[in-house]
């Protein structure tokens, strides 16, 4: 089988799978790149080499994993998240798109010619806080979390990538004080949402997904305690789910925060939470 045979044929077993025809051709482009290992016009130019055996029992064994919906990005390992490449491992957060926003959010709020105190609430693969000591390398970047498993996930992202942040395993705010930002995409997801949640979510620990009847479980104490943890003038940015956003904005009104504004994701929707101590 050649490059672009194998190619045609992940695309079709996929799209047998049940994944629509768009999603199944840049699936399996992003397949064959891994196991060549052939990035963008480097995999046209040799798209007639024969595929090895062990590269088309790797793929073979790939396209059985995406088949049970497994997440493309555990399958191959990484998920590039504001230009890092982060190892993820089954259990961890998937990074997402839209939390690109909130890391923009952050960098808007932080000058850019000072160090700051940042806390990143809730890790996960340490993809906030990786991203926010990259894009500003004197910030003095905090990063908490709960999971023991995760957190070691994050420290290896960070040892690989050479970023220095200190990461705490401890919950919310972990006792920091004199912040300058707190940002957190906590788990958010109202318990409702279980039922018809695509099948991939599966993959990750649920603990970093669902937080209480209302998705706010997490992110209410949360602002609680950020109101002890910014220092004066400190800023609060969270990623939240549109249907409890405009909620968790009222609170931190009644709790005292200034400047409370809920703006939208990159499609629109209420996602985020800014606001000032
Ligand atoms: C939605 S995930 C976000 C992961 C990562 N920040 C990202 O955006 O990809 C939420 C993370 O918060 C962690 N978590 C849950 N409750 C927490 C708490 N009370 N304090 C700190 N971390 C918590 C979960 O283990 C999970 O890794």
């Amino acid at each position: 089988m050649t490059w672009t045979e194998a190619l045609n044929y992940a695309r079709t077993r996929l799209e047998e799978a049940g994944f629509p025809a768009r999603q199944a051709r840049v699936e399996a482009r992003q397949l064959l790149e891994h196991v060549t290992g052939a990035q963008g016009a480097r995999f046209w130019r040799e798209a007639r080499a024969e595929l090895e055996p062990a590269q088309e029992r790797r793929l073979q064994e790939m396209l059985e994993r995406r088949a049970t919906r497994e997440p493309l990005q555990l399958i191959l390992g990484t998920v590039v998240f504001c230009g890092l490449e982060l190892e993820v491992r089954p259990g961890v957060l998937l990074p997402r798109p839209e939390t690109e926003r909130l890391v923009e959010l952050a960098l808007e709020q932080l000058p850019p010619d000072r160090s700051a105190r940042v806390l990143d609430v809730g890790t996960g693969s340490g993809a906030i806080a990786l991203a926010l000591k990259q894009a500003r390398p004197q910030l003095e970047v905090y990063a908490s979390e709960v999971s023991d498993s995760v957190l070691e996930l994050a420290r290896a992202n960070a040892r690989r990538l050479g970023l220095a942040v200190a990461f705490l395993h401890a919950p919310l705010t972990a006792g920091l004080m004199d912040l300058d930002l707190i940002v957190s995409n906590p788990p958010y997801l109202p318990e409702a949402y279980r039922e018809g949640a695509p099948p991939e979510l599966a993959w990750e620990d649920e603990a970093a997904l669902y937080a209480g009847a209302d998705g706010l479980a997490v992110a209410r104490p949360l602002l609680a305690e950020a109101a002890g943890a910014l220092a004066a003038g400190g800023w609060l940015l969270l990623e939240l789910d549109p249907g409890n956003v405009h909620a968790l904005a009222r609170e931190a009104q009644q709790a005292g925060f200034g400047e409370v504004a809920v703006l939208p994701d990159l499609a629109g929707r209420a996602r985020f939470l800014r606001a000032r101590r």
